[in-house]
């Protein structure tokens, strides 16, 4: 990645990662989980999200070890590490295209660090977390429709789903109807599907997908699939 832009280990300053999966050497551990840890389930990696959630910690850096964790990404030598929430992260861009002093930023995920769906309020130029769903998403929900849609349309399910977001603004909705009388938003603000199960949504897409495959640009497909 930094061959890329022509840069080098040495040349990075400060490293944003998400709260993704380190080894267990990377974090914080208190004397009674060191004095127990033949006992605990061994796992050779944890998730920092879930980590972060389960010891109750305010910060990151109460459970992970930053310069552990600048060794562990191969980049020792940056000056500070900052691990991002993921849905902080989706809900930013959505809010730095408006001029409001005030807004409920809401994201709908899979589950980035563990999370589906989050609530945020914005006012006074500070970000107030107002909830979080930690629960597993149900079978057939939107992010599933995402990951369905793009393997449907021959891109790599689980990597592309941006790719799709973003040609979506190049073409027209001419399944948006169809699809769209599946789900429907709860009073909680969740998103729900007619789908009992995730296959039957992903065998659904994969039939009503030819209808507009025809008209994604092929060449255009292969080319970004590569990236
Ligand atoms: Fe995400």
């Amino acid at each position: 990645m930094l061959s890329i832009v022509g840069a080098k280990h040495s040349d990075v300053g400060a490293v944003a990662i998400s709260r993704m999966y380190f080894p267990n050497e990377v974090f914080k551990r208190p004397w009674w989980w060191r004095a127990n840890r033949a006992y605990i389930r061994r796992k050779a990696v944890r998730g920092l999200a879930t980590e972060i959630r389960t010891s109750r910690a305010r910060s990151p850096e109460e459970v992970i070890d930053p310069r552990k964790a600048l060794q562990f990404v191969w980049l020792p030598d940056a000056q500070a590490i900052h691990f991002y929430d993921h849905h902080e992260a989706h809900a930013l861009p959505a809010l730095f295209y408006t001029d409001w002093d005030s807004a409920l930023l809401v994201t709908a995920d899979g589950a980035g660090d563990n999370v589906s769906y989050s609530h945020r309020h914005f006012k006074d130029g500070k970000l107030l977390t107002v909830n979080t769903w930690h629960r597993r998403l149900p079978p057939g929900g939107i992010a599933h429709l995402y990951q369905a849609v793009t393997g449907a349309l021959g891109f790599r399910e689980n990597r592309h789903e941006g790719k799709i977001t973003g040609l979506a603004a190049f073409g027209k909705p001419v399944l948006y109807d169809e699809i769209v009388s599946h789900f429907w938003v709860t009073d909680e603000g969740l998103i729900r599907s007619k789908f009992r199960r995730t296959a039957t949504l992903f065998n659904y897409i994969r039939q009503v997908a030819p209808r507009v495959k025809r008209k994604t640009p092929r060449h255009l497909c292969k080319r970004l699939s590569r990236i």
